[in-house]
């Protein structure tokens, strides 16, 4: 016999019905929630590369509202130098592709990505975006640490043998001029020209050497606001009276440990540098605050725990990109000859490594240009 309380064939239909209607919402919600929250960007585009669908990473990536984008082709999101090298998703059949890619922000500025790409049986392409500009910035900058090391050493080598010869050149021309006075005046005054040449090669070589890192530091530990207040004066008189030298101190102490004699040279040589990137007229701001390092973060030759960070910033002319990477290095100069000998920051980056700190640049071209230096505090 058959009960009676069995659901009708309708009824049983509706039931399955609203049971896979549940059972759809849960997966789906399963789905949207993952998608939400993922942090790299998810894209589906059509194979003409136009853009179907890409979860909220994308706009708090890159800043565009995703209903702006939909529709629109990804090559317009592409950072112009990279378009030429974007040959779209894999063909079908095609196995995945992966590739490095920048895109462009909303503000503006670019975003480095580990892209991979597939062509799904069906036809659609789907990306999957993993924001790298953290990993990118890092390797740049541990190469252009190598790369100031490799320098480094170089330069101090050559400047340590050409010091040596240099003593004997000096010595050599100091007894032949004591020997050569009153009989032979021409060569009096040839002999002084040798010495006068020496006596510059020798100041050259000295900054080669605090480059190199062979210059003997004298460390005492000293709160940095203190020495920059203390070289105000013959700071101002550098710039003259038309720029303006100004101090924030935002740290608790601000106590590090150098070699003062050598930090006074890092500074003045940071503040000619700002003096002569402006017309005359501006600012200079010293900045001091607190920073506490952890396993990353910083420049990458630092190692963690507290530092003191003095930023120098001007509102001179800025620095492009193409230099930027080249300022540290000896002998680079955008100076007209004479005038500039390419050793300024040079001898910082020496002085500030040796004092097991470390220094990096950002500059915006028209708006000026920010030194950091970054010192172990005590
Ligand atoms: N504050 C700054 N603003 C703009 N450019 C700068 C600044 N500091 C340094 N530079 C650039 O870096 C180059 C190298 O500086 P430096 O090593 O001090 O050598 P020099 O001053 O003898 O040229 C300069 O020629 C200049 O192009
Ligand atoms: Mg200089």
């Amino acid at each position: 016999m058959v009960p009676d309380n069995l659901p009708t064939p309708d009824e049983l239909h509706t039931q399955v019905q609203h049971r896979l209607i549940g059972e759809l919402q849960k997966a789906e919600s399963l789905h949207r929630e993952l998608l939400d929250s993922l942090p790299e960007v998810v894209m589906r585009c059509e194979v003409d590369g136009r853009i179907a669908y890409v979860n909220p990473a994308w706009e708090s990536l890159l800043g565009f509202p995703r209903s702006e984008c939909i529709g629109r082709d990804l090559r317009e999101f592409i950072f112009e130098k990279d378009r030429a090298r974007w040959i779209g998703f894999p063909k079908a059949g095609d196995p995945d592709q992966t590739s490095h890619l920048r895109l462009k922000k909303k503000d503006g500025s670019v975003c480095w990505f580990l892209a991979g790409l597939r062509r799904s049986p069906n036809g659609a392409c789907f990306g999957l975006l993993q924001d790298i500009n953290d990993q990118v910035e890092l390797v740049q900058q541990l190469r252009q640490a190598q790369k100031m090391e490799a320098i480094g050493r170089l330069a101090g080598g050559v400047a340590h043998d050409f010091n040596n010869l240099l003593t004997v050149i000096m010595g050599g021309a100091e007894s032949a001029l004591q020997a050569a006075s009153d009989s032979d005046p021409g060569l009096e005054e040839d002999l002084r020209l040798v010495l006068e040449a020496g006596e510059k090669a020798s100041v050259l070589t000295r900054e080669l050497l605090a480059f190199g890192r062979r210059q003997v530091m004298q460390f005492r530990v000293v709160r940095l606001r203190d020495l920059i207040e203390g070289m105000q004066t013959i700071l101002q008189r550098m710039v003259g009276d038309q720029i303006e030298i100004a101090l924030e101190d935002h740290c608790a102490t601000g106590k590090v440990s150098i070699d003062p004699d050598k930090m006074e040279q890092v500074i003045t040589n940071l503040v000619v540098n700002a003096r002569d990137a402006m017309d005359g007229s501006g600012r200079i701001q010293f900045s001091l605050s607190d920073l506490e390092l952890g396993h990353t973060g910083g420049p990458p030759e630092l190692s963690s725990g507290s530092h003191v960070v003095l930023a120098v910033s001007d509102e001179g002319k800025g620095i492009e990109e193409g230099s930027l990477e080249k300022i540290f290095e000896p002998f680079f100069t955008t100076k007209e000859e004479g005038k500039g000998t390419g050793l300024g920051l040079a001898t910082c980056h020496g002085i500030v490594s040796q004092n097991r700190g470390a220094m990096d640049v950002s500059s915006t071209v028209g708006v000026g240009t920010v030194f950091r230096i970054y010192l172990p505090s005590v």
